[in-house]
């Protein structure tokens, strides 16, 4: 780099630089969310299922065999997919153990968002947030589903990349697993990237910075903010408090 272009760089941000290594940790205005290695594994994670999603696609159906074009062909993808697979469950297994010890759903979560009525609700604005952590009931119902999806597909995955080790009913059963598995998972993901970017505003910056603003904190996931600042949360909404 020229010298002049080095002397003009930006001063350092101190919510970046503390971002690296450290999380749950304030910083003037902001708070780290994410720290590197965390947001990281999330984007191999994702890197890697993606690669599975556009490699699969075309060996799944003629009807998206114009994917197989973005790796070099159909051959390619037949080869490509499995190590994908194997790369996404890898990845997936460093996030359970990286994200685990925030993830344990409470019994009272556990009844509501498992139901669906609490996601309703949410959806709705109209939940009582005032005791979420850093992570919602939905957030922890999907990180959940997300390891589990994953495991289903590398059984199946595995039984098919092996087909002449397993009885014909068996390999049956591993496509239809791997197909529905596929589909949910699918959903999900889209959804998920719904709620982390357009949906609500400031929540993407977490897993690009590492950090959210005060008032995203203080909105979305109020016991967190209190447990990060030390200070007290003001008074609920009145209209999405319900005692
Ligand atoms: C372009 C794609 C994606 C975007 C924009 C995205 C965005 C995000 C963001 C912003 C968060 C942090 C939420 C927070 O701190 O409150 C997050 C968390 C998470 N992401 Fe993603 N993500 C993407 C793809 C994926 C994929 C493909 C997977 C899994 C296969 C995944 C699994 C997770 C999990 C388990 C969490 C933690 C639980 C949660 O907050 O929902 N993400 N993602």
């Amino acid at each position: 780099m020229p010298r002049a272009a080095a002397a003009h760089r930006r001063p350092a941000d101190p919510a970046v630089i503390m971002g690296q290594r450290r999380e749950d940790v304030v910083v003037g205005n902001e708070i780290v969310r994410h720290n590197r290695a965390s947001r990281l594994i999330h984007w191999v994670v994702a890197l890697t299922f993606f690669a599975c999603v556009f490699t699969g696609m075309p060996i799944w159906t003629p009807l998206f065999g114009w994917m197989a074009a973005l790796f070099g062909g159909l051959t390619v993808c037949r080869v490509i997919h499995p190590w994908a697979g194997v790369a996404f469950m890898l990845s997936t297994v460093v996030m359970f153990f990286e994200w685990l010890s925030d993830m344990h759903l409470k019994k009272s979560e556990r009844r509501e968002w498992i139901s669906g009525s609490r996601a309703m609700q949410y959806m709705r604005y109209e939940t009582d947030d005032s005791n979420v952590g850093k992570y919602n009931g939905g957030q922890k119902l999907q990180f959940w589903l997300v390891c589990f999806a994953a495991l289903g597909l590398l059984l199946s995955g595995l039984m098919m990349w092996f087909p002449r080790t397993f009885p014909p009913i068996l390999m049956q059963l591993s496509y239809l697993i791997h197909d529905i598995t596929f589909i949910l998972f699918m959903m999900l993901i889209v959804f998920h990237i719904y709620l982390g970017t357009v949906a609500e505003p400031g929540t993407f910056g977490s897993m690009t910075r590492g950090t959210v603003t005060k008032a995203w904190a203080r909105l979305h996931h109020p016991r967190w903010y209190r447990e990060v600042t030390g200070e007290a949360a003001p008074p609920p909404h009145p209209h999405t408090h319900h005692g």
